[in-house]
């Protein structure tokens, strides 16, 4: 099962210099407003995806002032993965210490799941974060996905330049032949995946939270019962005069309805957070079925919009599924409590306490009542 074992951040958002040694199991991480918390998961989703999770340009990554930035990660498989950012020059990815191609060869050694604030939008975003969350799964369950998927958005790009200028179809009909081909490639792997993951999915839900009327439904981007290069040749009067392409999978989308309005704008905001929860975890946990690959979990604030009893629900299933664990939070005794109520052994975790960028390491408090905890704690302060 990888894990990462140790972690060094260099100049990376506000921490400066830092090398931790990282638990197998769980690792607490706990600081005021500001401290630096996020940053470090920011650092372990880079360090897997070499981007950051923001919407948002790749230079606020690097710490004020400086450069470049960088992280490295060295797993409990003996594998190492690099990856920095500067102003100077092009990003650097590295596997083994050697340049890797693609952030695609981080993502392979080091799969892995996070949860935020910005998870949300899975449900109130548009159709390309839906889109991500499905080829997420598919990318590590089938590897050739991911080339399929380059030369699909690659076929696109050139078609719809060609669109653009009003190319004669001549011209289109290479990048057209070369569309449809991906375009297939993609749609028949992401419902054969959906198929097989979301009854997978609904039972992990039924664990978390009971919607009545809740359904998730794939929809592939054209219509259900047309093949792909007739609706292209049907449309093509249409695709230029929009200058682009109407149909195809770069418009799938995954419609979580509660009955027949969108999840979001029925569900609670603590409702809609155990309902991400659930489709963060079943993926990471079908992922673990389907190729014994275990994947990471970044949980940022997990206490947040949910109340002690699903927080716990969340935690205890974390635990079930087994995979590398980050907890951030700003009260370490509500980590703690957690923790837990949620039957991890002392053995499994470590604490970590943050403050302006530097980050320590904590000796475990026993995992006893809270009121013990909070003795505890305060002795210690
Ligand atoms: N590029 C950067 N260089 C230096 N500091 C930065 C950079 N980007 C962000 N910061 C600062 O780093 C600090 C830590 O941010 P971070 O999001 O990690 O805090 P946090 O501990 O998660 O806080 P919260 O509990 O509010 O979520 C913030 O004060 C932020 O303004
Ligand atoms: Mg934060």
């Amino acid at each position: 099962m990888p894990s990462i074992h140790k972690l060094q951040l260099t100049t990376f958002r506000n921490i400066a210099q830092e090398a931790l040694e990282l638990a197998p199991g769980v690792n607490l991480i706990a600081g005021e407003n500001g401290s630096g918390k996020s940053s470090i998961l920011e650092a372990i989703y880079f360090l897997g995806l070499g981007r950051s999770f923001r919407n948002t340009q790749q230079t606020p990554l690097i710490q004020h002032g400086m450069r470049a930035c960088s992280v490295f990660g060295e797993l409990s498989d003996g594998i190492t993965l690099g990856a920095s950012r500067s102003l100077d020059d092009a990003p650097k990815i590295r596997v083994q210490g050697e340049k890797a191609q693609s952030s695609a060869e981080l993502a392979k050694h080091l799969p892995l799941q996070l949860l935020n604030a910005e998870a949300f939008r899975l449900l109130e975003g548009g159709p390309k974060t839906r889109r991500q969350y499905i080829d997420w799964g598919v990318f590590h369950v089938k590897h050739q996905f991911h080339n399929h998927w380059r030369e699909f958005q690659r076929s696109l790009q050139n078609r719809n330049i060609l669109l653009k200028r009003r190319a004669p179809e001549a011209e289109l009909a290479p990048w057209t032949q070369e569309f449809v081909r991906h375009a297939k490639e993609i749609d028949g792997s992401r419902s054969a995946y959906l198929s097989a993951f979301l009854p997978f999915l609904e039972q992990m839900l039924a664990r978390l939270i009971q919607v009545d009327e809740l359904s998730l439904r794939y929809i592939r981007g054209w219509n259900e019962e047309e093949d792909i290069s007739l609706v292209l040749e049907k449309g093509l009067q249409r695709d230029l005069s929009f200058g682009h392409t109407v149909a195809g999978p770069q418009r799938a989308d995954l419609k979580i309805r509660v009955g027949a309005e969108n999840a979001c704008d029925i569900l609670s905001r603590g409702q809609q957070k155990l309902l991400v929860s659930a489709m963060k975890l079943a993926q990471g946990a079908f992922l673990a079925q389907q190729s014994g690959q275990q994947c990471l979990y970044l949980i940022d604030d997990l206490p947040a919009e949910l109340d002690k009893e699903n927080r716990v629900k969340v935690c205890s299933l974390l635990r079930e599924l087994g995979g590398q664990l980050f907890l951030t939070g700003t009260d370490q005794d509500e980590l703690l409590e957690i923790i837990r109520r949620s039957n991890y052994e002392l053995q499994e975790c470590k604490l970590f306490h943050v403050k302006h960028g530097r980050i320590k390491s904590q000796d475990m408090p026993a995992l006893q009542e809270p009121e013990k905890n909070k003795a505890l704690y305060k002795s210690s302060t």
